[in-house]
Order: structure tokens, then sequence, then C-alpha cells
């Protein structure tokens, strides 16, 4: 009896380990949610890095230019696209310079274009025509659940011509190969990473592009982003919506209000805390934990604001019992849009919805509010009598996301420099003159945990030793298996309790 239990407590806590640490690893992701601007539940990708690929070399030119006086107004609508086919900015990249679109993406960091003809790109980086391109004969590779790129890693000369002055020497990986990576229509051939140097393939090594601009130039480390797609047809073939990468700073004229700030709780991807979420004025009374499970990002290169599966189911219980309309659950899936006749004006019936974020002073919070103009998003229009609509909140299994859905209303600033990431209701996110965001604050946040972090705070690498540890650990119980049906068992603790053993409060240790 004490003896089976002993090998049972042993091989649950060991099967039971390895599948925890396997599913995080599964879904460590940088997400990329593209919406390929034709209505394809498909095509909303998610868009999971797995890849492990060899060290990099690191040898990286230091580039002599002095930044000039930087001059943020020149860089307002210095972004195209929307929050379906993302936003980019026009790089000018090598000697002589070629221009390219470069998404602009806070969920990852690599810095990297299409280096080789696609169907669907326009262009491409050609190397050869670049007097400055070095190769550093290092392949990186980056696989997601659906797609991957892959390529080398070189470094160039790099500048924005809507951004600061100066040109920089960065990390470049060039496209070689890809699959579901680039999309129709979406206009931009490569992607800008601007994510902290623990997520850059295919190691830290590799300086992500920002860190190596602020390091050349001296702008300060603080760049904001105000995406200007809200209540703008996500089809529409031309793209007037716009938006602004401020490089270096805040520009007053992009908000109204103050700027609110939380803290950036794990320098990787930009982590924040959520300590509650409303639809309306309900409160959904999760433990704050569900909010943060697995982890909770700001990201500019995911369409959708992604909710964990229990988040969301809750969420849209609450839509549906204050609005009262009667949709099929392929709407809520997203892969069936809504429409209604023009001039029903179906929106008014949606709540608004609103994340609390963990303030700087600790004891309180801020919550930041969109409206359903941003959440229920029109797509096209089907013929001169309907509208049509799809929901732009998503579920997750890897994390709560702020994507463009969120972002679509606030100028957001990612102030790396205090590790803070702040919120101001954006000038452009209104709909004829009726705002679609709004922000308030402060509230106690004293009948919230202290900590609503979720316990897997894990970077990929350390998911890699984990594994390893974990492997050893499974190969020691399986000989204290064995052992144990040769010898008698001798289980220090008898109680059924006592499950866990000490290698496996080890590991548990090294995972927090
Ligand atoms: C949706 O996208 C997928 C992948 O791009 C494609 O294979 C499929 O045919 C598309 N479906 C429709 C209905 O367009
Ligand atoms: C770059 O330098 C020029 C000339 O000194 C100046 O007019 C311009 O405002 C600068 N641009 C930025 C973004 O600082
Ligand atoms: C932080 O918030 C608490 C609760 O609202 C307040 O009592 C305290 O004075 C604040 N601390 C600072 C430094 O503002």
């Amino acid at each position: 009896m004490a003896m089976g239990g002993c090998r049972i407590a042993l091989l649950f806590c060991c099967v039971s380990l390895a599948a925890r640490v396997g599913t995080l690893a599964a879904f460590y992701a940088i997400p990329l949610k593209m919406f390929s601007g034709h209505f394809n539940s498909s095509a909303a990708l998610d868009l999971s890095s797995l890849s492990k690929v060899e060290p990099t070399a690191d040898g990286l030119s230091l580039a002599s230019d002095s930044a000039g006086k930087v001059n943020f107004l020149d860089m307002v609508d210095n972004l195209e696209g929307d929050s379906g086919k993302g936003y980019y900015i026009e790089m000018f990249i090598g000697t002589p310079a070629q221009t390219l679109n470069i998404l602009v993406d806070t969920g990852s960091s690599n810095f990297a274009v299409a280096a080789a003809p696609h169907p669907y790109v326009t262009h491409y980086f050609d190397r050869v025509l670049s007097s400055t391109y070095r190769s550093t004969d290092t392949r990186v590779a980056v696989k997601y659940i659906q797609g991957y790129w892959e390529g080398e890693l070189g470094i160039d000369r790099v500048s924005i011509p809507k951004g600061p002055n100066g040109t920089v020497s960065v990390n470049i990986a060039a496209i070689l190969s890809s699959d579901t990576f680039f999309f129709p229509g979406t206009n931009w051939q490569g992607i800008l990473g601007l994510a902290y140097p623990v997520l850059a393939q295919p190691d830290s090594s590799v300086e992500p592009f920002f860190d190596s601009l602020v390091r050349q130039t001296g702008i300060p480390d603080v760049f904001s982003l105000q995406m200007c797609g809200a209540g703008i047809s996500a089809s529409e073939s031309s793209d007037p919506a716009a938006g602004s990468l401020i490089i270096g700073g805040i520009e007053p004229t992009l908000y109204k209000g103050s700027v609110w700030y939380t803290p950036i709780k794990e320098e990787w991807y930009y982590q924040v805390e959520i300590l509650k979420l409303e639809v309306g004025d309900q409160n959904l009374i999760l433990d704050c934990k569900e909010y943060n499970r697995d982890k909770a990002i700001v990201d500019s290169g995911t369409t959708f604001l992604r909710l964990p599966e229990n988040v969301f189911n809750a969420v849209v219980d609450g839509i549906i019992q204050t609005s009262l309309i009667q949709f099929s659950a392929d709407f809520w899936t997203g892969t069936k849009l809504a429409c209604w006749l023009k001039g029903q004006n179906p929106l008014r019936l949606f709540p608004k919805l609103s994340i609390y974020l963990r303030a700087l002073n600790a004891s309180q919070s801020f919550r930041i509010t969109i409206f359903p103009q941003l959440y229920i998003q029109l797509i096209s229009e089907i013929d001169d009598d309907f509208e049509c609509f799809r929901f732009g909140i998503s579920s997750s299994a890897n994390g709560l996301v702020i994507g463009a859905t969120v972002m679509e209303g606030f100028y957001v600033v990612f102030d790396r420099v205090r590790k803070r990431v702040g919120f101001a209701v954006s000038t452009c996110a209104e709909s004829s003159g009726v705002a679609l965001s709004e922000i308030a604050g402060p509230f106690a946040a004293a009948d919230v945990s202290s900590n609503c972090l979720g316990d897997s705070v894990l970077y990929e690498p350390i998911l890699w030793a984990v594994s390893y540890a974990l492997m050893g650990v499974c190969a020691l119980a399986l000989l204290i298996l064995l052992l144990l049906m040769a010898f008698p068992c001798h289980c220090r603790r008898g109680d059924r309790t006592g499950e866990i053993t000490d290698e496996s409060s080890l590991v548990r240790n090294r995972i927090k």
C-alpha cells in the first residue's frame, strides 16, 4: 500500500510537472495576429515562436552618427495601416538606401525584412545591392503555430525618414523563406520588433533595433504609439487610417488629459498587471490572477483584445446579458460576421469594457475604457443596405493581450527608462466628435490582491532549462521507481499529503 502510493506519487509528480512545463513551452508565443483583409477566421493567426537555433555571433558595428535635435512633430502620421493589416513605418535600409515598409510590433524583438521574392511582397531588401550589408553567417528562424520565417542574420545601416535624424547599424534578419507570414494586401515587407532582448532570436545577444538606436543616437529610451484605425472599415482597399510612432519621447498633441502609467512587471514582452475587468458597470468578479494567467501584455502586432478562455467566456456572457442581442456562437468565436441594416446603429446596445491596471502607487489602479465602436468592428458593407461587423475580442491560450482593438483608443507610451507603460486618451479615438475611449482614476486597489500576476512568469530559455531539469528529475524518479520495485519502500512521509518529493519541490522553486 505505502509502496504503491509512493510509486504513484512519484509518477504523478513527474508526469504533471512535465506536462505543465510542456504546456507552457508550447504556448510560449510571439503573438502576431493578422487580419488579411478578407474575413476569414483561419487568417486570424496565432503565431507562436517555437524555434531554438544556435547562438549568434554578436559583433555589432557602431555608427558614429550623432542625433540632431529631436523634433517629434516631424514623426506625427509616420504610420500607415490598420488594426487588421498592422501598422507600418517606412524605413531606409542599406547603402544606397532601399525603402521598405515595416510592421511595428511591440510583441517581438527581431528586426526582420523580406530579402527574397515572395508572392505577397511587392519588393524586398536586396542584400547584394547594399555595400554596407554584412552577413554574420548565422541562421535565424522563427516558427509559429501557423507558419514561420527563416533567413540569415546580418548587420546593415538603417534610418527612419520620419523618425529621429541619423543612421544606425542594426541587426537585420534577412527573411529568405517564409510561410503564412506575409499576407496579400498588407503592404509591409518586414517587421520591427520593439520588445526586449530576451525575446530576440536566436538568442538575447542579438541586440534589438530600438536598443541599438538608443545606444547609437542617444535619444531617450522611450517610444510612443498612436494607432488611428478605430471605426474605419478593415477591408477598405486603400489605407486611410494612419498613426504615429514617436521615437524618443512623447508628443503632447496626440493625446488629451493626462498619461496614466502602469509598471512593466517583467522586461520581455511589455508585461503589465491587470486587476479587474468590467463589462458595462459589472465587475466580472474573477480572481485577478485569471486576468494575468500566463501573462498580460501590450502588443501592437496583435489585432484583437485577446483574453484567457474563462475571462473571454465571462466577457461574452456579460456582453450578451447587457446587449440582449442574440447571436450565433460563430459571431463570438470570430468565424462569422454580424450584419445589420444600415442606420440601425446596433452599437448603442453594446456595453463599454473597462480594464483596470495597477497604478505606479501599487495600492491604486486606473481604468482604461473602450466603447463598442472599438470592439465591434465594421468590416464591410455587403451592399448598399447592410453593414457587417466582427467581434474584436478573441479567446487566448497564451495570456491576455492588449492588442490593436484596445490600443486604437489610446496614445500608448512605452517608457523603458522608468519601466512603465502609459495610457492617455488618443486624439484620434473619436467618431463624429464622440470619444471612443476613456481613462479614469485613481481607484483604491484595496479590494484586489496585492499581486495578481500568474504563477508562470517565465522566459523561454528558463523553460528550456526547466525542461531539461525535469527530464533529469524524471530519469531519477524512474530510477527510484525501479529501485523501489527491487527493494522495500521506506516512505519518509506515510501520509497522503506527502506526495511532493524533494526533487519536485526543488524544481518548483526554480520555476518561481
Ligand atoms: C481562409 O484562409 C486559409 C489560409 O489562408 C485558406 O486556406 C482558405 O481557403 C481561406 N478560406 C476562405 C473562405 O477564404
Ligand atoms: C532632423 O534635422 C533637421 C535639420 O537639422 C531638422 O529640421 C529636423 O527637425 C530633424 N528631425 C527630427 C525628427 O529631429
Ligand atoms: C498610495 O495610495 C494610497 C491609497 O489610495 C494612499 O493612501 C497613499 O497616500 C498613496 N501613496 C502615495 C505615495 O501617493
